[in-house]
């Protein structure tokens, strides 16, 4: 048996997942395959990347490993432990944050309530929790005027620290970003990169982005989700020499910037 030390923070094993298909007319309910054979590992203190086209599965994936789906078949291990017992287990040790930081606040609630909604783990006094609201909007680089705010008075940046800010609050040994930096600017969307890195310690990530870019930015390694399978997946250290046709694919379809009036061109490269 592995010691829970040694064992990998996640194992997923042999997961299916279908839901059922609306297009389809009749009696019978059929089933319309999502995720098929999905088996990977993430290390303890790892930023494991899932990339993937749009609807190749990458959220119906994390919803199974947060527990929010359950799986058709397969198994996963935390720690070594069944998922299921070690989420009953460890109560708030998983985080997610959402691309849509707009929808996943509550309109009505100030900054500084938002934050400490994701403290209703801890038996903590109103005096910790104001303690707490301030200590977390330091780390996520808040100032700590917008604490009264209200959610339509913060930028998008601002606002998707605010959450980041409520899923660190649980003291989370993993959190799921599910496309939580794609809705915002570049230049915000790089600050927020730098963040994660900065406040990780020995959090495990679950990084799912469309962007190979930004995989590679902030990722140890990446799997490939294509058409609801594991395609491969990749060590962002080994791009440049290993990438598969479809990887290279994908690197080519990565956007061009130009300009008519500077007249250059950036194209992106794999890190060296
Ligand atoms: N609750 C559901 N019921 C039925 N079908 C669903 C459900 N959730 C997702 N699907 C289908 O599963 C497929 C995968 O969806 P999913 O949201 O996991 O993709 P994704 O890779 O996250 O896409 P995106 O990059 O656009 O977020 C899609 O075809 C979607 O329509
Ligand atoms: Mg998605």
């Amino acid at each position: 048996m592995i010691a829970p030390d040694d064992a990998p923070f996640l194992t997923v094993e042999h997961l299916c997942k279908s839901y059922p298909d609306r297009n389809r007319s009749g009696w019978r309910t059929v089933m319309r395959p999502i995720l098929t054979d999905i088996s990977f590992t993430a290390r303890r203190g790892e930023i494991l990347g899932l990339l993937g086209e749009s609807g190749s599965g990458k959220s119906t994936l994390a919803r199974c490993i947060l527990g929010l789906e359950a799986p058709d078949s397969g198994m996963m291990l935390c720690e070594g432990k069944n998922a299921s017992s070690w989420r009953r287990e460890n109560v708030g040790r998983c985080s997610v944050v959402f691309q849509d930081y707009v929808t996943s606040v509550n309109p009505g609630f100030r900054v500084k309530d938002i934050i400490a909604e994701g403290l209703r783990f801890h038996d903590v006094g109103r005096k910790r929790v104001q303690r707490s609201v301030e200590e977390l909007m330091e780390r996520v680089q808040l100032p700590a005027r917008l604490a009264d705010s209200l959610p339509h008075e913060l930028s998008g940046g601002q606002l998707q620290r605010v959450c980041i800010a409520r899923a660190l609050a649980s003291e989370p040994a993993f959190i799921v970003f599910d496309e939580a930096v794609s809705a915002l600017d570049v230049s915000i969307q790089a600050q927020i990169l730098e963040l994660l890195s900065s406040i990780k310690n020995d959090m495990t990530y679950l990084f799912i982005t469309h962007d190979i870019q930004m995989a590679t930015l902030i990722c140890d390694r990446f799997l490939l989700l294509r058409n609801g399978a594991l395609d491969e997946t990749v060590a962002c250290a080994d791009m440049k020499s290993k990438a598969s046709p479809y990887l290279r694919e994908l690197i080519d379809s990565t956007l061009v910037f130009s300009s008519e009036y500077s007249g250059k061109q950036t194209s992106w490269e794999p890190p060296a």
